[in-house]
């Protein structure tokens, strides 16, 4: 079948439901069936029609519709089913092993790992400048467990979209907490200012940053916006930064010494939430629940390629982890969370992290 629009493709799926179901105006005649069906059994009848009847083609379909996936071709709506059942057979497969995490479904499981990482993950950066960090220890006694979610810092989750944009999520998600923390309201920040605005720092807008460095922009450039004065498009574009509406000023920021995961849990014990940044390798866009672990991904300052935020850390079934916030969205994961094992530097958790000081 040739490429076509996807109008004219929407004209070919919404024309077989009709043929289907026997007379041209059968759902204008039946609004209960439109409103029960909410368009899942238009879209079950469509991949129907296109793949066929096998095995997945029904759970393909609740998952596009769960989504709000729209193929514009057959031949792409094929494709695509291609892939997840690759992707519902590499999360069976891993389940069955009884991992310390498990793996499901979710709304990267059409996607291969090259078009995901292409599209949600940063270039690798060159962390190096937290060769020597500047965090001071405090030597108290660490609790067993850590959560800055349950004094209610930490802000909601957020979805970067179609764009490396991680280190802004990461950078706001840590100001975030930090203001929340140093003036007891909420705010969110920015995140496209960073994009547009903080490249002569380093940073590379949709194609990667990194959070230190979004630190240090803000600190020389006197502030951050609020994300409503300034609010994410998930493309790159021109700087339109206003002092009128600054959110926060960064003071200071502080690394954490490369690699130094003990520097790192005494900063979330003691202080607040840290940017970090790790490795994302290819099973990671499906991580349902647990402590991830890896065998894959590397630590070095030249592969770390994601930046997220550690808001906590703790021990399951006697694995210690770090709670970690993402930015793929609350629906990702566990509630937009993942655990991340702790005391390897597992993936570089601890090779790229900082945490900034606000005012
Ligand atoms: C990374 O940074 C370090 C220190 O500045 C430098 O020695 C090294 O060559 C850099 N590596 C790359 C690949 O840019
Ligand atoms: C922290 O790292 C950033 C870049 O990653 C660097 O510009 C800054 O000088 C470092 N801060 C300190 C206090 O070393």
């Amino acid at each position: 079948m040739a490429r076509v629009s996807p109008a004219s493709f929407l004209l070919i799926l919404i024309a077989c439901v009709a043929g289907a179901s026997a007379g041209s105006s059968f759902a204008d005649q039946n609004p209960i069936k439109q409103v029960v069906s909410d368009g899942l059994r238009e879209l079950e009848a469509s991949v129907l029609q296109v793949i066929g009847q096998t095995r997945h083609s029904l759970a393909f379909a609740r998952f596009a519709h769960r989504y709000g996936k729209s193929y514009e071709t057959a031949e792409e709506m094929k494709r695509r089913f291609s892939i997840f059942v690759d992707s519902l057979k590499m999360i069976r497969s891993h389940n069955k092993k009884g991992l310390s995490y498990t793996l499901g479904v979710n709304e990267f499981a059409d996607l291969t790992w090259e078009e995901f990482r292409k599209h949600r993950l940063g270039a690798a950066q060159n962390c190096s400048a937290t060769l020597k960090g500047n965090h001071k220890l405090t030597n108290g006694l660490l609790p067993l467990k850590k959560d800055w979610r349950e004094v209610g810092i930490v802000t909601p989750v957020k979805n970067q979209g179609h764009c490396g944009s991680c280190w802004t999520f990461s950078t706001t998600g840590a100001l975030e907490a930090a203001y929340v923390q140093a003036f007891g309201k909420a705010i969110f920040l920015s995140e496209q200012q960073l994009v547009d605005c903080a490249r002569a720092y380093n940073n590379f807008g949709c194609n990667g940053g990194l959070p230190s460095q979004a630190f240090e922009y803000i600190k020389a450039n006197g502030g951050l916006d609020t994300e409503e004065a300034y609010p994410y498009t998930g493309v790159d574009g021109v700087c339109k930064f206003s002092s009128e509406n600054i959110g926060v000023q960064v003071l200071d920021s502080v690394n954490i010494t490369l690699g130094a995961e003990d520097e790192l849990k005494d900063a979330v014990a003691f202080v607040r939430p840290v940017s970090v940044a790790f490795e994302v390798v290819s099973g990671f866009r499906l991580y349902k629940s647990g402590v991830y672990t890896s065998d894959t991904c590397g630590n070095t300052p030249m592969d770390v390629n994601h930046a997220v935020v550690a808001v906590g850390y703790g021990v399951e079934n006697d694995v210690p982890y770090w709670l970690i916030k993402n930015s793929w969205g609350a629906d990702w994961g566990d509630n937009g969370y993942f655990k991340m094992e702790m005391g390897k530097n597992m993936c570089g958790v601890a090779t790229c992290a900082s945490y900034p000081v606000v005012a």
